[in-house]
């Protein structure tokens, strides 16, 4: 029978599937259909060091294989995460995945710094750095070596012993340099990959079809693109531990990131298809390491053949 203990980095978990950033809130809904401790964890909305309305309406729309969103990071601050969700959280027996956000370094370090102090519980912090820097023309973050490397470092220190995972955009030209300067920086893991940049017009009114015009892809048809993603960066940084995400929509999606490089896995847009997506998704993990003859999942990691 399969084990699916799972170690990325630092941390132990009970399967390697989680729960991505922003698709599961702070897991009250799913919970409904998925017993939270259940999951390898949840890594719950980005959060902010003051609430962010997020941007106008219409936010979402459906496209061939997936969906656009220009949500913009709406949630009501760190401050009631860590009041109302994280104790919640940590009574449903969940491991839980903080996601940090900010418009600048300083923001992120603020945000940092009040999950320290009272973040007690908390497993590890993604950081979301596709956000728009104000201090750099609002080019986001994980666009810039620069900018990255400044973010994951401040962060680190103000976080000190609390693993973290910035999450980098494949929206660039090098993602290997970018994942360079966050492992400079401090970074124990990296998540790969956010939303891909996209845009759709509705072509009776000639309106773009998000209120932000352009916004972030995810979902199926960008899951090639999350496999080549890990595949670049486990063959640089082999050692690097690796939450592999973008459009995971069954388990072999899911094995195809864990051969590619990916200690564990993170279900995004699949869940507001099915919200007990990633127990599916666990479940068929298990049932091809059983076919398989596979006792430990760390044996996949990285397992791709290439000839040659
Ligand atoms: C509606 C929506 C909201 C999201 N919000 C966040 C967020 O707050 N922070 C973040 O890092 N990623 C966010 N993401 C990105 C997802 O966490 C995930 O990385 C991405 O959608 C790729 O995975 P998927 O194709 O399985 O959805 C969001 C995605 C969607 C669809």
């Amino acid at each position: 029978m399969a084990i699916l203990t799972s170690r990325l980095g630092p941390l132990d978990l009970q399967n390697p599937v989680l729960a991505a950033s922003g698709t599961f809130g702070a897991g009250r809904e799913g919970s409904v259909f998925v017993n939270l401790d259940e999951l390898g964890g949840i890594i719950v909305k980005s959060m902010t060091v003051t609430p962010w309305k997020g941007k106008p309406t219409p936010r979402m729309c459906e496209t061939p294989s997936g969906m656009l969103n220009a949500i913009g990071i709406q949630n009501k601050g760190v401050d009631r995460f860590i009041s109302e969700d994280l104790p919640w959280l940590l009574k449903q027996g969940a491991t839980v995945f903080a996601s940090i956000a900010g418009n600048t370094v300083d923001e992120f370090v603020r945000v940092a710094d009040k999950l320290r102090t009272g973040g007690r519980g908390i497993a590890a912090v993604e950081v979301n750095i596709s956000c728009p820097n104000l201090e750099d023309r609002n080019n986001m973050f994980s666009h810039s070596p620069a900018a990255t490397a400044a973010v994951v470092g401040k962060v680190k220190a103000a976080l000190k012993r609390v693993p973290i995972f910035p999450k980098l955009s494949p929206n660039v030209t090098s993602l290997s340099k970018i994942a360079e300067a966050a492992l400079n920086g401090g970074a124990d893991g990296l998540s790969l990959v956010n939303t891909v940049f996209g845009m759709a017009i509705d072509v009776e009114t000639r309106r773009p079809k998000l209120a932000g015009v352009v916004g972030g892809l995810s979902g199926p048809a960008i899951h090639p693109i999350a496999v080549r993603a890990v595949h670049e960066i486990h063959s640089n940084f082999p050692h690097v531990p690796i939450i592999g995400q973008g459009g995971i929509a069954g388990a072999e999606d899911a094995l195809q990131l864990i051969l590619a490089g990916a200690s564990a896995v993170a279900v995004g847009t699949m869940n507001f298809v099915d919200p007990s997506a990633c127990r599916t998704v666990a479940e068929g993990i298990a049932s091809y390491m059983d076919r398989h003859h596979v006792t430990d999942v760390a044996e996949l990691v990285g397992a791709l053949k290439i000839e040659g």
